[in-house]
Formats: C-alpha cells, structure tokens, sequence
C-alpha cells in the first residue's frame, strides 16, 4: 500500500511521484494499461462501473493500485470521482480516456438510441471525466491525456460505412482532442491513439493483437518525454487524422 504524509496525501515513491487515472479498468485495453503503468511503479488509480468488478481487478492487479467507482456518463459520479482523488492527491499527471463503447448500426439504419449511447460515452463521456479532473491535471508540472480512439474515426477510413455511430464518436472524440490541445496550458499535453485491432470483448476473438500489444502505446504516450501534443498515434508513430 502507498504511504500517507500527514494531512492524509498519498505519498508514493515510485516513477517521480507519477499519478494516472485510467477509465473503464476493469477488464480489455484498460487493464492492461493500468497493469503496464503500475508495473513501471507509476501509483495507478483504476476506475471502473461495477464496484465488484474494479476492487478484484486492482486486487489482482496489486503494486498499490487505487480501484475506484465511476461511469463516465454521470455527471454526478465524474464529480464524486474527482473529489475523491483531490482528498488522496496533490494532482494527476495521467488520465488515460479508455472507457468506450461499440455498436455496428449503418448510416442508413437512422438508429437515434444507439447513436445517442455510443455518442454520450464516447464523446461527452469523455468530456465529462476530463472536465471533472482537469484542476487536478492543472496541478501537474507534466500533464498527459491520453484519448483512446479508433482508426475507424480517422476521416480517410469514414467512407467504408458501417461501425457508424462508433466512427462517428470517435471521429468527433478526435476533433475534441485537437480542439483541447490547441486551448490546454503548455504543461497538458493531449495524445490521441489507436490500439489498433485488440482481442478483448469489445475487438472479439478474431482480433490480430494482444491486449499488451493494444496497450503499448498508451504506455508510450504517458511515459515518454517530449513528445508533441496535438497528435493521432498507433504503434508509437503518428497516423493521419
Ligand atoms: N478492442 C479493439 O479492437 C479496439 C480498437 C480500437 C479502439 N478501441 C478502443 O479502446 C478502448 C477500450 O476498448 P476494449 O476493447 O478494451 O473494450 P472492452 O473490453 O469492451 O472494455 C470497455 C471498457 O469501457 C468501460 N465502459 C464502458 N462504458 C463506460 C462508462 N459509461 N463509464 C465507465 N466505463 C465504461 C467498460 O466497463 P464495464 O465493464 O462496466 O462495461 C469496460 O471496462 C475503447 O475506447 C475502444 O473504443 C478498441
């Protein structure tokens, strides 16, 4: 377990005093993440829907790492979340944006409901948590987000169809980290990437990677020195928006 200074701040002693919070933790690319970032000695907070769920996976996952209860969706438990992490730390210096669903409605099947689910998690989802910690990530001399999107959202890929309100989330998911980029304070930099094709429950069986393969460049992303903000990343070099 990490130790506690006086007024009750965890003090972890490990990769500078690095802190990051990955969401949706609970199982896929973002355990595997928080697993990798807690491996390198970085005091991982992993956040997940089920409570169940999130406190066996940071059990299993071990190294100090924090489970915590949060849908990205609610407004309410982004706040309730953030809060909880300012009571533990000082700051954040990674918030890895995982948590995302799928769905495989056409353009044509004008499917509003499901439109509506994968854009306000995908998209505002995001927005919400990032939000709710960004006086946190203020705090950090060296700030990274990183935004986990898709190649399905890049522009030159939308013409294929299908996967379309998934692209569309994404699509828009990119357009908001440039956006972001281009307002944050020089110590916050923003990444966005593509796991590529991931064998976990979302990318299914048939998928051509590890979900350690998946989770490479986010640890890149959050750990590497210098890199520019601003920029779509797979396999730790840049692809085109
Ligand atoms: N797998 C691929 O091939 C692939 C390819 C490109 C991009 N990606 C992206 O990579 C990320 C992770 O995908 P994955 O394959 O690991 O998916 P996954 O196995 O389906 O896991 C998705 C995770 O997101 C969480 N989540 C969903 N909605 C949430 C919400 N409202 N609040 C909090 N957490 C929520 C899930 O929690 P619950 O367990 O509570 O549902 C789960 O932990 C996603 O953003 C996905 O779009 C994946």
């Amino acid at each position: 377990m990490p130790n506690l200074s006086a007024d009750n701040k965890v003090v972890y002693l490990g990769m500078g005093n690095r802190v990051a919070l990955v969401t949706g933790a609970n199982r896929g690319i973002g355990k595997e993440i928080a697993r990798q970032l807690a491996e390198r000695g970085v005091q991982v907070i992993a956040v997940g829907r089920d409570p169940i769920a999130i406190k066996r996976t940071a059990e299993e996952l071990g190294k100090g790492v924090i489970p915590l209860v949060g849908d990205i969706r609610k407004l309410d438990q982004c706040a309730k979340l953030a809060n909880l992490v300012g009571k533990r730390f000082d700051k954040l210096d990674i918030l890895v944006n995982n948590a995302g669903i799928i769905g495989n409605m056409s353009a044509t099947d004008f499917d509003l409901v499901q439109l509506h689910d994968i854009v306000d998690t995908n998209l505002f989802g995001t927005i919400q948590i990032t939000r709710a910690l960004w006086p946190l990530l203020g705090h950090s001399s060296d700030a990274r987000i990183i935004n986990i999107s898709s190649g399905m959202g890049s522009l030159e890929d939308m013409h294929r169809g299908n996967y379309a309100a998934y692209r569309l989330s994404k699509w828009s998911l990119n357009g908001w980290s440039m956006l972001l980029s281009g307002d944050a304070p020089s110590h916050i930099a923003v990444h966005t990437m593509c796991p590529g094709w991931v064998k976990t429950d979302m990318g299914g069986p048939g998928a051509d990677r590890s979900v350690e393969k998946g989770a490479e460049t986010a640890i890149y992303l959050s750990l590497e020195p210098g890199l520019p903000t601003g920029k779509f990343w797979r396999d730790k070099v840049l692809i085109p928006w």
